[in-house]
């Protein structure tokens, strides 16, 4: 499956690009606050590697439980999906858990987004295209 981003908590993304841009990353995305989720988004990228930095606005978020257990760090993988509907019932079939259903993202302009669990492989994220 094609790798969409890598999903990273951080405690502040203003820092964190900071830290980033040393690295080789540069934005690649508007900055984005999303009030439903309790999240502020930047995507930033070095060559192919795009990473998404997800900042929890409140203990609301689902990143926060996340940031608690991990503070800064990567925690999810998107991968492209043709069909999204589709997709979730295969990987409902293969055992995953469906932990977030489909809704739109506004930071991926209004695309359906889901997220999925497996103890063997923890969080994955699924984007339509
Ligand atoms: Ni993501």
């Amino acid at each position: 499956m094609q790798v969409d981003h890598i999903g990273y908590v951080v405690k502040s993304i203003e820092k964190s690009v900071m830290e980033f841009e040393k690295l080789g990353y540069a934005k690649n995305s508007d900055f984005f606050i999303d009030e439903n989720r309790n999240v502020k988004i930047q995507f930033i990228k070095n060559n192919e590697t795009v990473v998404e930095l997800i900042e929890p606005m409140n203990e609301n978020a689902d990143a926060y439980a996340y940031y608690k257990k991990i503070n800064n760090g990567p925690y999810h993988i998107c991968y492209k999906v043709k069909d999204i509907d589709n997709s979730i019932k295969q990987f409902v079939r293969d055992g995953y858990l469906l932990v977030k259903e489909k809704e739109k993202a506004i930071a991926f302009d209004n695309k359906c987004v889901a997220f999925l669990f497996k103890n063997a492989i923890g969080l994955i994220e699924l984007v339509e295209e």
